[in-house]
């Protein structure tokens, strides 16, 4: 599957789904060995991290719940705001539990900072970050990440559940965008 012509708005493939799925599953078995004997709570940050975090809960061997959150930061822009605002709190509550909190992409790190904190005052019993993507940037924001899935050069992405605009979640891949897509 991995030879199949990228869309026409992806500049290259970055990331084949072929090397997604290995290193999901890879990233669900160390999960599983450190979490052996718990039942963690996974928390997808809406939308971006929903792709994954499907694939990563079926490659975890262990009583999992799942909770979403939505926050907003971006718009439609390809740059971080730096504005963090949570339009989707969690339903369950995670008090006591070990909460293992997953993203997308880690760029300027503002977002997960925010969502550490405002996650730390709940008073989890532990919590961790498990990112498909890190961004080689300078980070605006330090934050600590547990699990990552790949270190990416500075460009934009999207595809395997990250967009521009809403759109391109579904490719399989990580795809860099095509600067003419979004005017840059
Ligand atoms: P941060 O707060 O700057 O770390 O940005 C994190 C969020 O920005 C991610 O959860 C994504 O939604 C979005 N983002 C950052 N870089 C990209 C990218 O290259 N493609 C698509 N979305 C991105
Ligand atoms: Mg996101």
């Amino acid at each position: 599957m991995s030879d199949t012509p990228a869309h026409p708005d992806i500049e290259q493939v970055l990331i084949t789904a072929d090397a997604v799925q290995a290193r999901v599953n890879e990233l669900g078995a160390t999960i599983t060995a450190s979490y052996s004997g718990r039942a963690p709570i996974l928390i997808g940050v809406l939308k971006g991290a929903v792709v994954f975090m499907t694939d990563l809960a079926r490659a975890i061997d262990l009583p999992v719940e799942l909770d979403f959150m939505a926050v907003s930061s971006y718009g439609n822009s390809t740059e971080s705001s730096g504005i963090v605002r949570i339009t989707k709190d969690l339903d369950a509550t995670i008090e006591g539990r070990d909460v293992l909190l997953v993203e997308d992409i880690v760029d300027s790190g503002m977002t997960l900072r925010y969502l550490r904190q405002y996650l730390e005052r709940r008073d989890p019993s532990s919590l961790r970050i498990c990112t498909l993507l890190d961004k080689q940037v300078a980070r605006k924001a330090d934050v600590s990440v547990e699990y990552t899935g790949f270190q990416i050069p500075d460009r934009f992405v999207v595809g395997y559940g990250l967009d521009y605009a809403e759109r391109y979640r579904n490719l399989p891949y990580i795809g860099i965008l095509k600067k003419s897509v979004y005017g840059g």
